[in-house]
């Protein structure tokens, strides 16, 4: 009988109280003692809120815009995710980070409370997109359909219910989005909405390009923005995941690049389940001076 694989469908495991994805888990101390260079440029997210995107459009600033440099890999090699994990079977994160030339760009889903310190110590730029949450909690029913290093998602009732209650992947999305807003006061962080971004991809390529300290002709910046929609990089093998193996992911279930739209949360909750969420959110966010968008 075949030996069940340690990571694959496997339960959270909790990192100083937030869940993680298993793979991710151990040696915990790889992440805290990570050295970060002053000129690493972190892109945070909540998982499924515009990381890829970001992800692809730093690269093409870097790049002033070159296509055929942007696509030297895929963008899981290019942006390395820096808690990820598969012992054995892929290299680490970290372990893709340590040999690369500077300027690094660091992909992260971590919580502010779990951000190694040297990243603050080094006051590193960072780039945070937030989603608003209906569509997060749509995107990432359908990741963890498909994203074999996730538990099984159950039903959509259900996994609406998880979501509100933040047993997911890197806990509450309420907390997530609102501790790095107020992170905001004493961090170099550029924080922008995924709405934003799809009502005027120029205007927020602009602020990205201003941020980083570039500066870019208005036919690069055109180019770009050309480059980062979502039907190109549905098609670019660099950024379509399909370079992911598919025992992992599993894009037959459910693409990586699945609709990329405002408002996709309209065709899945039902009358009963927003006005539940609503309130729930009601009371999670009153705290926050925090706004979302939930169409455009
Ligand atoms: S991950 O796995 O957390 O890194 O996923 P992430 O990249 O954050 O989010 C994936 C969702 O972003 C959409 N996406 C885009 N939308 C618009 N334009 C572009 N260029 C783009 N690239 C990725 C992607 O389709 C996922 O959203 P959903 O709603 O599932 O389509």
């Amino acid at each position: 009988m075949a030996t069940p694989d340690p990571y694959l469908r496997q339960d959270w495991r909790m990192v100083r109280g937030v869940p993680m994805v298993c793979a991710f888990s151990f040696d915990w101390d790889r992440i805290d003692n990570f050295q970060s260079r002053p000129d690493d440029i972190l892109i945070c997210t909540y998982p499924k809120s515009g990381t890829t995107w970001m992800c692809e459009i730093v690269d093409m600033i870097l790049h002033d815009g070159d296509t055929d440099k942007c696509k030297r890999d895929a963008i899981f090699n290019k942006v390395p995710m820096l808690e990820f994990a598969a012992p054995g079977k892929m290299p680490s994160g970290t372990e893709q980070l340590a040999p690369m030339a500077s300027p690094r760009v660091v992909k992260t889903h971590l919580p502010v409370s779990l951000l190694p310190k040297s990243f603050w110590d080094n006051k590193c730029k960072t780039i945070y997109v937030a989603r608003n949450a209906k569509d997060v909690a749509v995107s990432f029913y359908h990741f963890d359909l498909m994203n074999k290093l996730h538990p099984e998602p159950g039903s959509w009732e259900e996994y609406l219910e998880k979501f509100m209650a933040g047993k997911m992947a890197f806990g509450s999305w309420h907390d997530h989005v609102s501790s790095w807003w107020d992170k905001k006061n004493d961090h170099p962080i550029l924080y922008l909405f995924y709405e934003d971004m799809k009502e005027d991809l120029k205007r927020e390529v602009k602020k990205t390009v201003h941020f980083l300290g570039k500066d870019l002709s208005d036919s690069v910046v055109d180019k770009i923005v050309r480059n980062t929609s979502f039907d190109v990089m549905k098609e670019n093998p660099s950024t379509n995941y399909r370079m992911a193996p598919a025992a992992v992911m599993d894009q037959s279930i459910s693409p990586f690049m699945r609709k990329g739209i405002a408002g996709d949360w309209k065709n899945h909750f039902t009358v009963a389940q927003d006005e539940k969420f609503n309130e729930d959110y009601k009371r999670k966010m009153a705290g926050t001076a925090l706004q979302f968008r939930t169409e455009i």
